[in-house]
């Protein structure tokens, strides 16, 4: 793994009060400030880590995938939360894999495995993976060129593990973006979850990334399981 200096330290904690128990997970994410690597947490990330915290019964001995890892926010509270973790980014992209292997170190999971799966592509790794329960995809819908490419990554996902779903964020950057046509073609259902829900809406970050206002939560499956 290259040595990169200006690595920053970011502690995130999840918490939960039950009656007056407080239940909470504390996680810690290495950062690259550095605007060659970009590798923060995206408000997305920490959406769906608060989500995958909300809902960490559903992970317990899970088999969960994370796509477009980046610094793995999400997927190390669903590793902290007892569930098996692959963690992905994009193949061509050592740095981003070597991101999401800091990241584990940091956090002390030395089961999580690192692959790279790029979007689009259905590599021998892709082919290769175990069935999962649960893929995890924040702010990977972010740029309208890479649309379809998730989507046929997703669908082939989908497919194979047809009870499976997909607990994605994303930023309305653009009125314009819709990926309800592709949802169609590739045979995809969607479900929009309310940040309220889950108390995604009254997240306290300092990140360094604008714009978490306008995050949401859906929950994508196959259509053809229920045909
Ligand atoms: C906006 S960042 C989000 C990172 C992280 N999920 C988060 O929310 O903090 C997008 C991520 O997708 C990855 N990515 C971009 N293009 C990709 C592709 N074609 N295949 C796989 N991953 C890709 C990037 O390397 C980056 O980690």
């Amino acid at each position: 793994m290259e040595n990169i200096s200006n690595i920053v330290q970011k502690q995130f904690t999840f918490e939960e009060y039950k009656g007056e128990t407080r239940h909470s997970l504390d996680v810690s994410i290495p950062e690259v400030l550095d605007p060659q690597y970009g590798m923060y947490v995206w408000p997305c990330a920490l959406v769906l880590a608060q989500y995958a915290w909300t809902h960490r019964h559903e992970l317990l001995h899970k088999r969960v995938l994370e796509l477009g890892a980046g610094v793995s926010l999400p997927g190390v509270v669903a590793a902290k939360c007892g569930a098996q973790v692959i963690l992905s980014d994009n193949a061509e992209l050592p740095l981003c894999l070597d991101n999401c292997r800091r990241t584990c170190e940091v956090n002390d999971l030395p089961n999580v495995i690192v692959v790279g799966i790029t979007w689009g592509e259905i590599s021998p790794d892709l082919l290769h993976l175990d069935s999962m329960d649960i893929i995890l995809g924040s702010d990977i819908l972010y740029e309208p060129e890479d649309f379809e490419n998730v989507l046929i990554t997703i669908s082939f996902l989908l497919r194979k593990n047809p009870e499976a779903k997909i607990w994605t964020t994303y930023q309305e950057r653009s009125a314009d973006w819709s990926i309800e046509a592709l949802l169609h073609k590739w045979n995809l259902n969607c479900d929009n979850i309310p940040l309220e829900e889950f108390n995604g809406n009254k997240l306290r970050s300092g990140l360094t990334q604008p714009g978490s206002h306008s995050v949401q939560m859906m929950i994508i499956t196959y259509k053809g399981k229920s045909e």
